[in-house]
């Protein structure tokens, strides 16, 4: 008897988790159709950090981030680059490929060289291969740290927020040519 109660209890129960974990199906002629609550109960949110360096490559044949908009001044404020730059596990290009940082940056200070940088970090290998990253924040070049929030994403870092930090590793003003280090704390399910 007390095994059967047992195994009841057990049986509801179960059938009951089922049930909350499935979206509940709106039925017809309600004003609220479109709107589901979802239980979030089951989601477990997780903090991950990473670190990749980001290659601008300006010079040579297949430059990575090119000019789209020329600056109407002298200063370069206004001036917009569509990039599709490299990121690699290591400070060297020819170090392992782990995505491609796609969007553009713009000369957004008419102080100092503050950039606005729009991108998607896309990682293209290991775990979280085909996921994204979206990073739009303030850049000022020549400060020693700068941090930029992250977003939003999708895939594995669907509901994703935080922050990156940019270090730049290299930069050569001849040819305008800069690796900068990235470390990104993200808040994902
Ligand atoms: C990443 O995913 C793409 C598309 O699904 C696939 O073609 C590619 O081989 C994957 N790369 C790695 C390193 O797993």
């Amino acid at each position: 008897m007390a095994k059967f109660l047992l195994y009841s209890f057990l049986f509801i129960a179960t059938i009951s988790i089922i049930l909350s974990s499935i979206p509940h199906k709106a039925t017809a002629g309600e004003a609220d159709d479109f709107l589901v609550k979802l239980q979030r109960k089951q989601l477990q949110e997780k903090l991950t950090h990473f670190r990749v360096y980001w290659h601008d490559i300006q010079s040579g044949h297949a430059p990575t981030s090119v000019q789209i908009v020329k600056s109407p001044t002298n200063t370069g404020f206004g001036q917009v680059n569509m990039i599709d730059n490299p990121l690699t596990l290591g400070p060297e290009l020819s170090s392992k490929l782990v995505g491609k940082a796609q969007g553009f940056y713009a000369l957004a200070s008419q102080e100092e060289i503050g950039l606005l940088m729009t991108m998607n970090f896309v990682i293209t290998d290991g775990k979280y291969n085909g996921s994204t990253i979206t990073i739009l924040g303030r850049n000022a070049v020549f400060n020693h740290v700068r941090e930029m929030p992250v977003i939003g994403g999708s895939g594995l870092f669907r509901f994703a927020r935080g922050y990156a930090e940019a270090r730049t590793h290299t930069a050569n003003f001849k040819t305008g040519d800069a690796t900068v280090e990235y470390n990104i704390y993200v808040m994902h399910y």
